[in-house]
This record gives C-alpha cells, structure tokens and sequence, in this order.
C-alpha cells in the first residue's frame, strides 16, 4: 500500500492512478490525516501531493515531521516537495519565481529518480514558490533555467522529491521516475494486476457475504455489469441480477445486457419489462427535470417490485453496487460499507428492505474496471462502452416522450453508432448523444415531394471526466454518411444538425 496523501488539487487521483499503473495498490487520504494514523496503516511509501497552496499562505496544510522519521520512503511531488524541503529544514522563497507548464530540467548529480535519463529533458511545472536551499543530509540531482533546486534525494533516509509534477503526461518520463521511487527508493515490488485484483475482491465478496443472498440491479453500463460479475464469481448462483427495462435504451442494449452478459456470466438475470409504465408515468410531460423526477421515482417503483418478487422465496441480505473508488474520494472516504439510508442514485433501492452493500469496485478507477470486466470475459461492448444516462433517451427528445418519437430516435441513434464504430472513432469520442428535436419541424424536399419532419441534433463531444467537454471535430465524410443515411432511413427526419458547443456553457446532454 502506498498512500498519497492529498494536498487538495486534482493531482491526488491521477498520482494514484499512475502508482497503480506501476502496479502498485495505493490509497489517497487528506492532508489532515494525522500522522499516527498514518503510520498505523504501514505503507510501503508515502507521496505527498501537489496542491494550490503556498507554503507561505496562512492555514496551508504542512507536513508533520514525524512522518520522516517512521522510516517510510517519502516522494513530495511540487507543493508536497516544498512541504517536505520545509519540514525538514530547508529553505523555501516566496521570492516570485514561477514556473508554469513545460520547462526543462538538467539533471546535475547521480541519483536514484533520474540517472540515465537525458540529461537535459521537459517536465510540466506549475508553482509559485521554489525551494532554495535542499534541507541537510539531501543531495540536489535537477535544476531547471529558473530554480537551483528541482530535485533533492536522500538514499539513506529512502526520502525524494521533485519539483515538477511526474503524474502528468507531459512530464514524458515522469512514470518512469515514479516508478524508480517505488522500486529503487522504497523497494516495492509491484503486486497489484488484475488477475489479483480479481482475487482479491471475490475473496472479500465471499467473506462479507457469507452463504447470505444478494440482488444487483443492472443499467446496462460497465460499472454495474463488472460488479455483478465479481459477485456471480463470488457466490454464484445466490446473486440474482435485476434489470429494469424502462424502455428508454437504445436498439439492441437489452439484448445485450440478456444475451451478451449471461452468456459472459452464467448469471442468474431477471428482466422486469416496464416499458408500459414510465410511458404512461411520462405522458405529456416535457420539462426536463419532471422526466428526470418521474423516471427516478418509476424506476425505485419498479426495482422494488421485482426485488420483493425474488425475495420471496428467501430474504435477501445484500445489495451490490457499483460505487467507484472516485466516488469514494470525493464523498469524504472512509473504508468499509455502511448500511443505506436513502436512494442516491437510479440504481434505485427499496425503502422499506434493509440491505447491506456490497461494493466490489469501491477501490478501483474506471480503467481498471475496464480490465478487471476484460479479464472476467465480459464481452468488448460493455467493457468499452461509452457513458449513456440513466433517464435514457427520454432526455434526448425534447419534447414529449411517446412511442413513436422513442422509434425514431433509436433508428437515429442507431445509424450514428454504427458509423462512428465503423469509422474507428469510438476511442476519440467521450460520448456521443443524438438529440431528436420532436416539437422542432423543417421543410425539406425528398423525391419529388415537400417534407415537414424533424431535425436530428449530433452531439460528439471530447471529455476527459465528463466535467468539461469540447465538440468533437467528426471528419466531414463521416458526417456526410451519418446525415445521409439517417435522412434516407428514418421516416421522420428531414435535417440533421450538428451541436458544436462546448461545455461550459452547454452541457453534455439537452435536457
Ligand atoms: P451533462 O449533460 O450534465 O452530462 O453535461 C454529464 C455526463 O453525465 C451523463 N448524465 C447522466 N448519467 N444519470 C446518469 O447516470 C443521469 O441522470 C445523467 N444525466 C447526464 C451524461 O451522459 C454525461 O456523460
């Protein structure tokens, strides 16, 4: 275990991610953490993390120099490099050198982080303040054209630090030294692969779980089919998986969720077909947070009913979910499962039943999601697949939900999929919604007659989290397919359109 103690910007995940990649398990906790607690968990290294504060500012986070003398290896990554350098006795100025963005580095002494490396190579900067004097006892190994000091090791203690930020992808050799610390510093052998992942974590299902039952709900994403999977590795036949059908998917993912992932799983699947109900429930509605409100409040309706149903027989003790270790940051942390109060989220959870979770991915990203689903056999259009919300294609028709309006959008949709597949762009695209303006119609002609039909909107966007997003600049023949084929194929739409709006201000989706 390497925890990565957190100094508040958003390089505490990606320093995770990329120890991971190491294959290296680590954790991150807050810079509040006290040091005993620390301690307590006996990591095999400790990185401190960057952050926006200055050493200098009035309440920034310091580093308690206990921590160096537990006889931990510790890396201090830029904020966390200064900390350190400050904690224990060197010197660090407010004196306006800063660096931002690429800058290069010299490497000026032998040492473990960067011997062999170019002598001279780019690293991503980003600080305000800049260490001056190395603290007693560390050798000085980079300078950079502003700053003397940019990295300081002491072998003997098993204690380094830069002052650039190694996480990012402009630093091209950064996971090479991270992966240097951990290996030559902190004499960690990497461990962590999927295969243990996959062990791990049945291990943990079986023991929590005992010979008890358990219900997942599916959605028809990644994250709900790999934790159904771990827990059918786990238990077996005792997991019955739900899947509400609130026929607000795109062509062919029920399908694939009742074919494709029992053929992957051997899981016990239970189709609850409520099409009928969330039309009904969504009938005459077009504001977009009432759908969003009715499809939330039908979709618990539903998932209870088919849980009673199964329970029935027997009780069923636990519920699986698919929380993600992201999640788990940004709620506070904590470790362990804790019972549910209330519903937070369309997985939708029976009020009145006490179930206990069961969160197999609760200390995983996403990629690593992707492989462990990969590894369980589960097939490549779950595994990849892009985002898709939870409201389904009930918020991408702006208007009225009806039957009809449903079939045209999933034609559409459809034809946009395939050709984006097609035309190998699935990996550079986040997500692409199609948008069905149903109470927008334009005059067009085809053959020999006037159409009056409704446009269809593209919206591809780039994103790295979903956050912020660009357009996606499709290549024009693409576009020309897709606006070809759809006009050709889906009675209904005479136009199609293409959102080039980033966001902010747009959101990803319409509605
Ligand atoms: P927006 O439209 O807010 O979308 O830019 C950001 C991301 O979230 C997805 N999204 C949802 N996912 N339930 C979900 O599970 C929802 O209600 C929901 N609304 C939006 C959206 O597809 C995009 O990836």
């Amino acid at each position: 275990l390497v925890l990565v103690v957190d100094y508040g910007a958003q390089y505490a995940q990606l320093i995770a991610r990329r120890v991971r990649e190491a294959q290296v398990y680590s954790e991150i906790v807050p810079s509040s953490t006290p040091v005993a607690d620390i301690i307590a968990r006996e990591p095999a290294a400790v990185i401190l993390s960057g952050g926006p504060a200055s050493v200098y500012a009035e309440g920034a986070p310091a580093v308690d120099p206990a921590l160096f003398d537990a006889g931990i290896p510790v890396l201090g990554l830029c904020y966390g490099f200064q900390a350190m350098a400050r904690a224990l006795g060197g010197e660090v100025a407010h004196d306006g050198t800063r660096e931002y963005g690429r800058t290069e580095i010299t490497i000026t002494a032998p040492g473990a982080l960067h011997d062999g490396l170019p002598t001279r190579h780019p690293v991503w900067m980003s600080h305000g303040d800049s260490v001056v004097r190395a603290p007693e006892g560390f050798t000085v190994t980079a300078r950079s054209s502003r700053v003397e000091v940019a990295a300081f090791e002491d072998l003997e203690r098993r204690l380094a630090g830069v002052q650039y930020h190694p996480e990012v992808g402009h630093s091209p050799y950064g996971q090479e030294v991270l992966r240097r610390f951990l290996r030559d510093v902190a004499g960690i052998r990497p461990s962590w692969t999927t295969a243990s992942i996959i062990d791990d974590t049945v291990a943990a299902i079986r023991e929590q779980v005992g010979d008890g039952r358990a219900i997942c709900g599916l959605s028809g994403g990644v994250d709900s089919a790999v934790a159904a999977a771990l827990v059918q590795r786990a238990i077996g036949d005792r997991l019955t998986c739900v899947f509400v059908d609130h026929g607000l998917l795109r062509a062919g993912e029920r399908e694939q969720v009742e074919r494709d992932f029992v053929a992957a799983t051997g899981a016990k699947l239970h189709t609850a077909h409520e099409a009928d109900r969330f039309l009904a429930a969504l009938a005459g509605v077009t504001d977009p947070e009432q759908k969003r409100k009715i499809i939330g409040r039908e979709f618990i309706r539903a998932f209870e009913a088919a849980t009673a149903e199964i329970a029935a027989g027997e009780p069923v003790g636990f519920l699986v979910q698919g929380t993600l270790y992201p999640d788990v940051v940004e709620s506070g942390g904590g470790s362990g499962t804790a019972t549910i109060k209330s519903h937070h989220n369309v997985g939708g959870l029976p009020e009145d039943l006490e179930f206990e979770l069961v969160e197999p991915l609760r200390s995983l990203f996403k990629d690593e999601v992707r492989k462990v689903g990969a590894e369980l056999g589960l097939p490549a259009e779950i595994v990849n697949r892009q985002p898709f919300p939870g409201p389904g294609l009930a918020i991408r028709i702006i208007g009225e939900v009806t039957h009809d309006r449903l079939e045209t959008l999933r034609a559409a949709d459809a034809i946009v999929r395939e050709e984006l597949t097609s035309a190998g762009l699935d990996s550079e695209i986040w997500q692409c919604p199609v948008v069905l303006l149903a109470d927008v119609r334009s005059v067009g002609v085809q053959g020999d007659g006037r159409t009056y039909g409704h446009p269809i909107v593209l919206r591809p966007v780039s994103s790295e989290d979903a956050m912020t997003a660009d357009w996606t600049r499709l290549p024009y023949d693409v576009v020309e397919r897709i606006s070809t084929r759809i006009t050709n194929e889906v009675a209904e739409v005479n136009r199609v359109v293409m959102d080039v709006t980033s966001k902010p201000p747009g959101t990803i989706e319409w509605e």
